[in-house]
């Protein structure tokens, strides 16, 4: 898949909520093909000797219209110098990077997000959409501030959410779903499960993925400068030896992974 650099413009700065927005950038060149689970990598600060580029995971796309959607939460400051861009301002971005989610054409596949990491799931439900697969998506967040977006997904998938103060959907942990028990009880279970977030929640989905030998894609949100397998910052631990997230992920199966 070709990488570009290009100029993207705004066409819309949303905030979601006090933390989070939603940015749409435009071209009037065609977008490059991309995938889920790709990401790009935005320049957020040009001033004398720093340079800084931050990794967004692809949320939404639109090729025909060429515009690009980033869910990105406030973190610092490149992401509050990102929250303050409007309409007709510009940014750098090089992309698509990294390898993107394997697609698979199974019928029962769930993915699981927690807090930012539904970004990448939306673009995945939709391709899952084109390939005739509505996939279960379970949603967990602290509390009902933090689940977003769900208008958007309740069209590729069946949503379930869980909150850890109980204030939408159920009470408790992403894993704590009810659902979870049909699995623990083998009366029916998921055929392949894709999964983001923080990274105690990946941590127990890997687990209950390996212990019923569910094919279980994660996608890492390690730290990044370079994202372009230059810095070494991002790597993490694999069967094959220390690996960096950015040129060969961020997309893992769960079994190839290390946990320390
Ligand atoms: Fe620099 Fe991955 S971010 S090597």
């Amino acid at each position: 898949m070709k990488k570009v650099n290009h100029r993207l413009h705004v066409i819309e700065n949303r905030p979601l909520s006090q933390d989070v927005f939603l940015l749409t950038l435009g071209s009037e060149n065609p977008l490059p093909d991309m995938k889920p689970g790709q990401f790009a990598s935005i320049l957020v600060e040009n001033s004398g000797d720093v340079f800084l580029r931050r990794p967004f995971s692809i949320h939404d796309v639109d090729l025909t219209h060429n515009f690009i959607k980033f869910y990105i939460q406030k973190v610092g400051k490149g992401t509050e110098k990102l929250a303050k861009l409007t309409h007709h301002d510009s940014v750098d971005m090089i992309f698509p990077l990294g390898n993107g989610f394997e697609i698979k054409h199974e019928t029962n596949i769930w993915l699981i997000g927690g807090g930012c990491g539904i970004a990448p799931l939306l673009y995945l439900a939709k391709a899952l959409n084109q390939n005739n697969i509505r996939p279960t998506i379970l949603m967990g967040g602290r509390s009902k501030k933090n689940i977003l977006r769900v208008e958007e997904f309740v069209k590729y998938g069946n949503v379930l959410i869980t909150t850890e103060d109980g204030s939408l959907g159920e009470k408790g942990l992403v894993t704590e779903h009810l659902i979870f028990q049909q699995i623990k009880d083998e009366i029916s279970s998921p055929t392949a499960i894709y999964c983001c977030g923080p990274e105690s929640m990946m941590h127990a989905v890997a687990k209950i993925a390996a212990e019923k030998n569910i094919p279980c894609q994660i996608s890492l949100e390690n730290m990044m400068a370079c994202g372009i397998g230059a810095c070494l910052c991002c790597v993490t631990k694999t069967k094959d030896g220390h690996q960096c997230v950015c040129t060969e992920g961020p997309v893992f199966e769960a079994t190839h992974l290390i946990s320390t």
